[in-house]
């Protein structure tokens, strides 16, 4: 068993309650590489943001959960060495889908788990999710549940109220499984192709996806006021990143994300925490495919890994300074 507490690690209930009264969000980036933890934490010791680390069943199954949390225990310790006394990390499993997953996570240094029962039942997702509360919160880990499921791009995003989260069940499911932060779909969905261009209208010659749903947000909020509220699958797919990685060889058709003043917007209400994994990928791969483009003698991991993690870098400190706003927001900050 190791406790989080005996790695520097922190779980997200002060955090989040900071975020709620202050109007922004924390960042949750994924890792699943020792260059994306390295380019995280020198972007939140930069900017002085507290930020969640998460970790997928992928990440885990890649990299090996003993590495990663290793890894987590590195990053406390080079936010110190970066200058920052005390640095707020999480670190977070993203997506369990078990019991079993999560309770290895908690035993194993995990800070806060997810508890993905969104595609169970309505009172499976509340029994599981329950079951989950109860173990972590011995441990004070705390937990992160779903409710409504993120709509992919073939569920025509636009049409799928009843994927929404519905705002009645709320208060009832946050009582009885005593989650300590909740998961809501209003409208973004997993990885880097959110929406068809025929889901978009074409304003100024950039395609703009349908606006999230606020109002299922603003409900949401009503019911549970200060309770904490997550939004997935919050990548903006710069398309920058996917001119420079079809530039350079790639082939990246039609991807579009979540435009950055719709999450700057939620970012000032209940929503608290805001998770990113493509964006953090399409930077990695555009800075690889145009380095090894451009030189093509070179074979060393480090000439290519090095552009990707200032590029990685430099798109995490962009989302905590202008879309999050949680820049200058660590406890000691002040
Ligand atoms: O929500 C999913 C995350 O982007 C993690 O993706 O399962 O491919 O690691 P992954
Ligand atoms: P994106 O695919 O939009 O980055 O979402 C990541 C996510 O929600 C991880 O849980
Ligand atoms: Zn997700």
């Amino acid at each position: 068993m190791v406790n989080y507490k005996e790695l520097g690690l922190v779980n997200t209930r002060e955090m989040f309650k900071r975020a709620v009264a202050g109007g922004y969000a924390i960042p949750a980036f994924n890792f699943n590489t020792m260059e994306q933890m390295q380019a995280i934490v020198m972007a939140a010791v930069e900017t002085q943001s507290p930020v969640i680390m998460q970790v997928s069943k992928g990440a885990r199954n890649y990299a090996n959960g003993t590495i990663l949390r290793n890894l987590a225990k590195g990053a406390v310790e080079y936010a110190k060495e970066l200058g920052c006394e005390a640095p707020e990390i999480v670190l977070h499993l993203d997506h369990g889908d078990t019991f079993e997953l999560c309770k290895d996570c908690i035993d194993n240094g995990f800070s806060s788990v997810m508890i993905d029962g969104s595609s169970l039942p309505y009172e499976e997702n509340i029994a599981l999710t329950k079951k989950v509360v109860d173990y972590a919160h011995q441990f004070d880990v705390t937990v992160e549940a779903e409710l409504g499921v993120l709509a992919g791009v073939e569920d025509e995003v636009v049409a799928a109220e009843s994927h929404y989260t519905k705002p009645e069940e709320v208060v009832d499911f946050a009582t009885r499984t005593g989650c300590d932060s909740l998961a809501i779909s209003i409208g973004t969905s997993h990885g880097a192709h959110k929406f068809t261009p025929e889901q978009c209208t074409l304003v100024n010659g950039v395609l703009v996806p349908p606006p999230l749903a606020f109002d299922v947000l603003a409900e949401i909020e009503k019911k549970l006021p200060g309770f904490p509220i997550v939004l997935h699958g919050s990548s903006s797919v710069p398309q920058d990143e996917v001119a420079t990685i079809n530039k350079y060889g790639g082939k990246l058709e039609a991807a579009i994300g979540i435009p950055e003043e719709q999450l700057r917007k939620a970012s000032k209400s209940a929503v608290c925490k805001i998770n990113i994994d493509s964006d953090s990928r399409l930077a990695m791969t555009a800075a690889i495919r145009k380095y090894l483009a451009e030189n093509p003698s070179h074979f060393d991991p480090r000439q290519y890994l090095k552009p990707a993690r200032e590029n990685m870098k430099k798109m995490y400190i962009h989302k905590i300074v202008n879309v999050l706003g949680s820049n200058g927001k660590l406890a000691c900050a002040k």
